[in-house]
């Protein structure tokens, strides 16, 4: 449950005040249960169980946080969400049929953990140090034995070994779901987990309607998350066969560093990092951020920019406004049409958009076998098909196939991916993909700094030469064709970039890297 916000007293001191009473074990058994006031602290000291009230909420729930923090932020699971106690001196127990319950001070029980497994043998409830609270037979570890955990019920956090997904097998979806405000953590109005239609998304859903789409797999990332980059320090995966559909994040080997995803009241998206050493969090927002993200916000075949604002929507090339007063009112979901209708059976063709979001696979499908070339064939060859894109990019092979309308567009300057839409023949002709064109983008970056390099550098020459020229009072008239076309000399540059040192260099054009040098950009061209 990360919050955006500064710890709070009053839940810092309801936590001391339990810590005070911890008790020393990370066990409820039969016969030693756990009552408000105390908590379980995990094997490795890293989560604790008890019961707490959130913020200034009369509202006292069973949770599971973060033992280093003391606020809301560490909260990472709830129990007894849908049902709050009212009182203190509650407890959590085994029951006499072997599930672990909560009972308030009247007696009543007020949340279980419903397990169905019958069992004849001495059940204990367990909280692990990856946060998994786990039920199972006092002397049967093994995690495909447990009888009910936590991590299979998740709140509006996911931990290392958590699974947000569906176990096809069984039918069982897992997904995260907000709270409705920080005081009352009943389920809110936002839902973010796998969607299985077409090709198998993470959406996040406010209602039944989809408000931000993180996208399918491409192998690397989702393409919603376009900042979120793996590494071997923050490993997740994304895994997609028969039996399971699913992404996680992973345990790292290095204790003390960690991550976790949330979703906060407000329907963000969060990817936490954190340094437990150094107790320093980061927190990234990674969806939805910006107004491109969210949902189809340009309508079908309309493509959103971000850095157009404040008209953030135009339509792909070659199709224009489906109501050109509702478009220029600023009203986009109506989308896009193609200006050109074209026949299936004659002249058409594929327009290619570079850096684009992949757009939404509901209507989607996946050719994992086949590469580009075969993709475009089978496209051209089906009617109904309306744009491909390479499916993996991590290993470079399979194709997505688009049927139907093209939504949620979007570009991206950076870790977009490669968009063949089809489209009438003589749209490809005159047309050309405006979506963040790279070569545009390179020339400016390149060429204007190069040419600012050369008329300084030329202009320093030519003052030279003057001052020399009217030193010696002497005419030379050729001297001035040097302006036109100056050589860089080597020396020169080499001082002037520190000898082309890694601090100087600004990035890498078309023609080799590009080099800083004071406030002007020279573009070298003896690599
Ligand atoms: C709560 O439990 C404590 C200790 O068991 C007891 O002293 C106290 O009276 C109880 N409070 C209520 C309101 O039942
Ligand atoms: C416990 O019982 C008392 C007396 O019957 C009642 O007033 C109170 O509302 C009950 N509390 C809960 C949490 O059920
Ligand atoms: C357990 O089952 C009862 C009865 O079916 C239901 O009311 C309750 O919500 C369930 N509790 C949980 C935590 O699923
Ligand atoms: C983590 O541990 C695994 C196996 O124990 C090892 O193969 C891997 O190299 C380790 N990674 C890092 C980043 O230390
Ligand atoms: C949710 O996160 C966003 C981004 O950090 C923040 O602006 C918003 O206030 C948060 N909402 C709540 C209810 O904390
Ligand atoms: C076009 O592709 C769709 C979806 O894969 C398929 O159902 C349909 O049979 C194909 N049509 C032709 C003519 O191949």
């Amino acid at each position: 449950m990360v919050i955006n916000g500064k710890p709070s007293l009053t839940c810092f001191l309801c936590f001391y005040i339990s810590l005070r009473n911890s008790k020393a074990g990370d066990t409820v058994t039969s016969t030693l249960p756990l009552t408000d006031g105390q908590t379980l602290l995990s094997a490795g000291g890293r989560f604790e169980l008890g019961f707490f009230n959130p913020q200034s909420s009369p509202n006292r729930y069973l949770g599971i946080w973060y033992k280093e923090l003391t606020s809301d932020e560490g909260i990472v699971w709830v129990a007894n969400r849908q049902t709050p106690l009212s009182e203190t001196n509650s407890t959590l127990k085994i029951s006499n049929d072997g599930n672990l319950i909560i009972v308030n001070k009247n007696g009543s029980i007020v949340w279980s953990s419903n397990s169905s497994s019958p069992t004849q043998s001495i059940v204990s409830a367990q909280l692990l140090d990856s946060g998994n609270l786990v039920l199972k037979d006092q002397n049967d570890n093994t995690p495909s034995n447990y009888l009910w955990q936590s991590f299979d019920h998740p709140s509006d956090t996911l931990l290392p070994g958590m699974k947000l997904g569906w176990n096809l097998k069984t039918g069982m979806n897992l997904f995260l779901s907000s709270s409705k405000t920080i005081a009352d953590v009943s389920i809110g109005n936002y839902r973010f987990g796998i969607d299985l239609h077409g090709v198998p998304q993470l959406l996040l859903w406010q209602g039944e309607d989809v408000r931000f789409r993180a996208g399918y797999w491409n192998g690397v990332r989702f393409p919603g998350f376009p900042s979120m980059n793996p590494s071997p320090l923050f490993p997740y995966n994304f895994i997609s066969n028969e039996e399971e559909v699913y992404f996680t994040l992973e345990f790292n080997n290095q204790s003390g560093v960690g991550q976790l995803m949330a979703l906060n009241q407000s329907g963000i998206v969060t990817y936490v990092l954190w340094n437990a050493i150094i107790h320093n969090w980061v927190i990234n927002n990674i969806g939805p951020v910006d107004q491109c993200q969210y949902y189809n916000f340009c309508g079908a075949y309309g493509w959103c920019n971000i850095n157009n604002g404040p008209v953030l929507c135009q339509c792909l090339d070659g199709f224009i406004p489906k109501s050109a007063d509702e478009w220029n009112s600023m009203y986009y979901s109506g989308g896009c049409v193609k200006r050109t209708n074209f026949d299936c059976r004659n002249g058409e063709g594929f327009l290619k958009f570079s850096d684009v979001k992949v757009l939404d696979t509901r209507n989607a499908v996946l050719k994992s076998k086949i590469g580009l070339s075969e993709c475009e064939e089978v496209c051209m060859n089906n009617c109904s098909c309306t744009a491909y894109a390479l499916a993996d990019i991590k290993e470079g092979s399979g194709c997505l196939l688009w049927f139907g309308e093209l939504v949620d567009i979007r570009s991206y300057p950076v870790n977009g991916q490669e968009l063949f839409i089809k489209m009438a023949a003589s749209e490809i002709d005159h047309g050309k993909p405006e979506i963040n064109d790279k070569r545009r983008v390179i020339l400016v970056a390149t060429c204007v700094p190069l040419l600012l390099g050369i008329l300084l550098l030329g202009l320093i020459k030519y003052t030279w030469n003057r001052r020399k020229e009217n030193e010696i009072g002497k005419e030379n008239i050729e001297d001035s064709k040097e302006l036109e076309l100056p050589m860089l000399d080597f020396n020169i540059l080499s001082a002037a970039t520190g000898n082309f040192s890694y601090s100087n260099k600004i990035g890498e054009g078309g023609f080799g890297p590009v080099y800083k040098v004071i406030h002007i950009h020279i573009h070298h061209l003896l690599s």
